[in-house]
């Protein structure tokens, strides 16, 4: 059993510090919101993700997980502290560290025993370093005894729990070989590959793969706009591709291009690393403009459809970045959705987990309680994000609610030769236009 203390109780903090406290170890998480921690102390989770509340309040329940805003009695003691704040693009597309500072500083004031301090946000290359000089600086004459650690986190929202527990690998890099050792400890009973790498190069490991599965959509989504204007379907293409075993099938789903809390940012922050130090980051860029351009694409094909959209209702199913989570950040759905309003559309849209973030930051949008509320007297459907909830929907009545019968299904998930044969005009991404 080794204490741990977590700061930051995000996507990855939470899911962090609920799976080391499910390992058997006494964890602690921090949060400097109060309204986050106050929330967790009476059971209720600051996100939606499946499987965790129950798992919060099991730990909670064993008295191995704990919640706090303070820093001194999180650290009581902590053998390693994991900062796993976020760190939200800057102005220029650099990632913004203010955060991880902050954690750093914390950490350098209180602690006064050996500790493992774990950068588990991703943090550009070189932030190990810095974070290591942002302690020392803070300590100025009061010695501390600490390593620092990168250990990037790979997990995605809405299968977090799993992929903690069951990771591809478990990445450590460290200048301290033998730090990157005892934290590999924490990671034994998860019977996975461990690295064991330098700093520098575990941070770029995390911002290399981010960057290459954002590459894959945007590939597959070029090749899909290719295959509607050749008539062939991107569906089976990505098959024919996926089978082959030196490509793999996973993230060739052609769509409306790729977003969330991670790739658009992270990809950013790399190509910010590449310019500020002298690579012409090529690759990146078109990947990110070949994104930017799939939401225009999809505006292009309603406004095709409708004639204009200025005064045209559009209905929107799924507003999240992807299916099984509530975080809309960076999502296809939000950015097509400004796109539209800019041509003078209305918008009304619904989301099974996402509604509450929604109503943050979507103003000038009707806000649905279910997909019929969505469809009833819009000009277009256009699902944007590919929930269950959405695959057995009853398109009888979809029909007789819309105004027109248009349905752009930005995510292939419908049958389009069924939908055609009802009456709609059906469009789907990656296949021949018609
Ligand atoms: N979300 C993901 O799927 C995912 C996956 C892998 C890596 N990451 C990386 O992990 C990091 C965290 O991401 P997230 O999605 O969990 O972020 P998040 O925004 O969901 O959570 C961050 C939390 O940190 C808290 N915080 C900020 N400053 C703090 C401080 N000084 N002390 C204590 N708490 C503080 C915030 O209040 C917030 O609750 C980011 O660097 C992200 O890129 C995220």
């Amino acid at each position: 059993m080794s204490k741990i203390c977590v700061i930051g109780t995000g996507y990855v903090g939470l899911v962090t510090g609920t799976c080391f406290a499910e390992l058997g170890n006494q964890v602690t998480c921090l949060d400097t919101d109060p309204a986050r921690i106050n929330g967790l102390l009476q059971g209720q989770m600051p996100i939606y993700e499946p499987g965790l509340e129950q798992l919060v309040e099991q730990n909670v329940q064993a008295k191995r997980l704990h919640f706090t805003q303070d820093y001194r009695s999180a650290l009581e003691g902590a053998e390693y502290a994991f900062i796993a704040v976020g760190t939200p693009s800057g102005v220029d597309g650099e990632a913004d560290l203010q955060y991880v500072k902050a954690a750093a500083e914390s950490i350098a004031d209180i602690v006064d025993f050996p500790i493992l301090v774990i950068n588990k946000s991703t943090v550009p290359v070189g932030t190990g370093d810095w974070v290591a000089d942002v302690i020392r600086r803070r300590r100025g004459d009061r010695s501390l005894e600490f390593s620092v650690v990168s250990n990037p986190e790979f997990l995605r929202e809405g299968s977090a729990i799993n992929d903690f527990m069951s990771p591809d690998r478990v990445v450590l890099g460290s200048e301290d070989r033998k730090a990157a050792t005892r934290l590999a400890e924490l990671y034994k009973p998860l019977r996975c590959t461990i690295m064991v790498t330098d700093l520098r190069t575990a941070e770029m490991i995390k911002y290399a793969s981010n960057a290459f599965l954002a590459t894959r959509i945007s590939f597959i989504n070029e090749i899909g706009n290719m295959c509607e204007d050749l008539g062939a379907d991107v569906r089976e293409v990505a098959q024919g591709m996926g089978l082959d075993k030196r490509i793999g099938p996973s993230f060739l789903d052609a769509g409306l291009g790729w977003g969330g809390s991670c790739f658009p940012k992270d990809v950013k922050a790399l190509e910010h690393m590449a310019v500020l130090h002298g690579t012409q980051p090529q690759l990146l860029q078109a990947v990110m403009e070949i994104n930017r351009n799939q939401r225009r694409r999809a505006v292009m094909k309603l406004r095709k459809a409708l004639g204009t959209l200025n005064e045209k209702t559009i209905g929107i199913l799924g507003i999240s970045f992807k299916p099984n989570t509530d975080d809309i950040r960076d999502s296809a759905a939000l950015e097509i959705i400004h796109l539209l309003i800019n041509e003078g559309a209305h918008i009304q849209a619904y989301d099974p987990q996402a509604m509450d973030n929604a109503s943050k930051v979507l103003k000038n949008v009707k806000l649905c309680e279910s997909p019929y509320e969505v469809a009833d007297s819009a000009d277009a459907l256009l699902l944007a994000t590919e929930w269950n909830e959405f695959k057995q929907i009853d398109f009888v009545k979809i029909k007789q609610l819309l105004r027109n019968p248009v349905i752009l299904d930005g995510r292939n998930l419908w049958d389009s030769e069924l939908l055609k044969s009802m009456g709609f005009t059906y469009m789907g991404i990656g296949r021949a236009i018609n």
